[in-house]
């Protein structure tokens, strides 16, 4: 078999660390959790603490809502403490007006540590708790999920 046929048949592992005050991006990293589940990876969910650290996988995504038109502080502080490391990395956001720099101020505090973005998403939410946001967010987080996927059975 070769390596590439090898990367392509074995279960992949996601880590998603996220911030949410209202359930928003939760209930959106809980959809892709299901996309990439579907997809046949193994993937852990988990809500930032204090002392939470990344663990290894074959992709990190991290989620954020934005907050004064920037990540929440939490997140600043989880990313900007994240070690030099090899691997890919996936950012999220939900936002509730125009499109913000929450991604761009993410990836910011992620540039100079070795690791390589593969895809983003913001994700607009009408209101804090947004009662249409599954059916709203549906295409996105499959989009999302896919170039993810793509990204990891097609590099080394
Ligand atoms: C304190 C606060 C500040 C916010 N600031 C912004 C903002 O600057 N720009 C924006 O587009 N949305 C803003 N929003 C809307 C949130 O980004 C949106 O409701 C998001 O989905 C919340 O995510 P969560 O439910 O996961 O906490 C703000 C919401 C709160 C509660």
């Amino acid at each position: 078999m070769f390596i590439r046929d090898e990367i392509q048949a074995r279960t992949m592992d996601a880590a998603i660390y996220f911030t949410s005050t209202f359930g928003n991006g939760e209930r959106v990293m809980r959809m892709l959790q299901s996309e990439l589940v579907n997809k046949g990876y193994t993937v852990t969910m988990e809500k930032l603490k204090r002392g939470t650290s990344a663990r290894a996988a074959d992709v990190l995504i991290f989620s954020s809502p934005t907050h004064a038109g920037s990540p929440v502080g939490k997140m600043k502080r989880f990313l900007a403490s994240m070690p030099e490391q090899s691997g890919r990395y996936a950012l999220a956001t939900t936002y509730g007006e125009s499109l913000p720099k929450t991604l761009d101020i993410m990836d910011d505090l992620l540039s100079g540590k070795g690791m390589q973005k593969v895809a983003d998403m913001a994700v607009p939410v009408k209101g804090i708790r947004d009662q249409s946001l599954e059916a709203q967010a549906a295409g996105m987080v499959r989009d999302f999920a896919e170039k993810i996927d793509i990204a990891c059975r097609s590099s080394f």
